[in-house]
């Protein structure tokens, strides 16, 4: 699948972020080996501890569909400050596949990694 066009989904998914307390609208956008786009905003909650991340979204999506051969993320956020997924992210990206590869993107910068390069030595069982 095009890059551009999963840019554009992931643009369209942070517009639906539910972020009222940290304003930090995010979108991501997981393609499958097959080429079925997932794409998850963030969601939050007044008890801070709750909020899901737009990756695990997308994420806990496409499992509960039934699929877990993902290819390819692209995260967005709102901002002109480029940020990586949190530890939690890249533990649940991590647990689908080895070889994913990541662009996260701001209104300003983009950055071109893999899930491996984001958690070398990842917990697994
Ligand atoms: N957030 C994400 O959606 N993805 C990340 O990788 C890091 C943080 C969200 C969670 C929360 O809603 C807001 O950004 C600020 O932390």
């Amino acid at each position: 699948m095009d890059k551009e066009l999963l840019i554009k989904k992931a643009k369209q998914v942070s517009e639906k972020a539910y972020a009222p307390y940290s304003g930090f609208k995010v979108g991501a956008a997981l393609l499958t080996k097959s080429g079925k786009v997932f794409t998850g905003c963030n969601v939050e909650n007044s008890s801070y501890g709750l909020s899901n991340c737009a990756e695990r979204t997308a994420v806990f999506k496409a499992i509960s569909e039934g699929k877990m051969d993902f290819s390819e993320l692209v995260i967005y956020v709102d901002s002109d400050i480029l940020f990586t997924p949190c530890g939690a992210c890249r533990q649940v990206l991590s647990e689908f596949s080895s070889d994913l590869k990541i662009t996260i993107i701001s209104n300003k910068d983009r950055l071109e990694t893999t899930i491996t390069e984001l958690l070398p030595y990842k917990f697994h069982l």
